[in-house]
């Protein structure tokens, strides 16, 4: 059986094969209509998420399947002090496969150890959030074609930013990478992602707080939102909310095919105007996150393409 925890459960060539079938299942949805009839989902939501829970219950349901779950939890009997390990013990008897989200750094390592079904991690407190990551990868794929010899800045809130960290991982298995890391001092990428995913595959990276100076070198431009719901004080959050607010004016020394992700949501880093730029491309991306999923889906329940 297996879980996605970690972008790096996957090697390489299953990433491309997820995001070849992805594609596929983009031009031809009704061709896997199907591929999970009589299937359920459970969908554990103890942080609050839009696109994430949502893309996943479409995913689903996309597939033929059902899904069941709960997106808060205070809803759950976590409010009444149950453990993640009883709370996927349990919802493992009522479903086929899992899509769980966890304030805590580590829950669903916890939720697959106790799980009799895959176990997908949908976001991790600080962490990890893998299945933003191949959703990242698609759109990256249809609009560059490639993985390799790209120049990516990540910018905003890098140290609780998760999903920056799980791309990052990702991304250094390719050659060719280079990496701007554009953020306040106080949000910087944590030192364990630097040494782990950058250092020491002698990833080529610079460390910035000017977004403008590395604009015009950038093939994909990669903004993020501060974390409000990890810092520990309200002022600290209310001085750093705005540091990075991407306009069309920022753009002027931009490549003309550079193109400009977020996971969303957005707050005030990017504003409505560039919405409006060919390069921006986080609507499409949102898009790419429910066909992936489907094909996350189909690979973790072992369910085949061909008849
Ligand atoms: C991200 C998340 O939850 O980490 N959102 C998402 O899943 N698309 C980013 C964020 O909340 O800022």
């Amino acid at each position: 059986m297996r879980h996605l925890i970690d972008i790096l459960d996957l090697s390489t060539q299953e990433i491309q094969e997820l995001v070849d079938l992805g594609g596929r299942i983009m031009e031809h949805p009704e061709r896997y209509a199907h591929k999970c009839d009589g299937k359920i989902l459970a969908t554990l939501f103890f942080e609050p998420s839009t696109r994430t829970r949502l893309s996943f219950e479409s995913a689903m349901l996309s597939l033929g399947g059902k899904v069941l779950g709960f997106s808060e939890a205070a809803s759950s009997s976590a409010a009444k002090g149950e453990s993640v390990a009883d709370t996927v013990r349990t919802v493992s008897c009522y479903s086929d496969i899992i899509a769980m989200r966890h304030p805590k750094e580590g829950a669903p390592v916890v939720a697959a150890r106790h799980s009799e079904v895959p176990v997908i991690n949908a976001g991790d407190g600080g962490h990890n959030h893998p299945t933003q990551t191949l959703t990242d990868l698609l759109t990256i794929h249809r609009e560059k074609g490639r993985f390799t010899d790209l120049t990516v800045g990540f910018c905003g809130d890098l140290k609780f930013g998760r999903t920056v960290h799980s791309l990052i991982s990702a991304l250094s298995r390719y050659e060719g990478l280079r990496v701007a890391l554009i953020s306040p001092e106080e949000l910087k990428l944590p030192s364990y992602v630097k040494s782990e995913m950058l250092k020491k595959k002698g990833i080529e990276y610079i460390q910035t707080t000017d977004l403008e100076s590395v604009m015009p070198q950038l093939d994909i431009l990669y903004m993020t939102r501060v974390q409000r719901e990890r810092f520990f004080n309200e002022e600290d959050y209310l001085r750093l909310k705005d540091s990075y607010i991407l306009t069309p004016e920022k753009l002027r020394t931009a490549r003309e095919d550079l193109r400009i992700l977020h996971p969303l949501p957005r707050v005030n880093e990017i504003a409505v105007a560039v919405d409006q730029d060919p390069r921006a491309c986080y609507f499409k991306q949102v898009r790419c996150g429910r066909y992936i999923r489907m094909a996350l889906i189909m690979k973790l329940l072992g369910i085949p393409e061909e008849e």
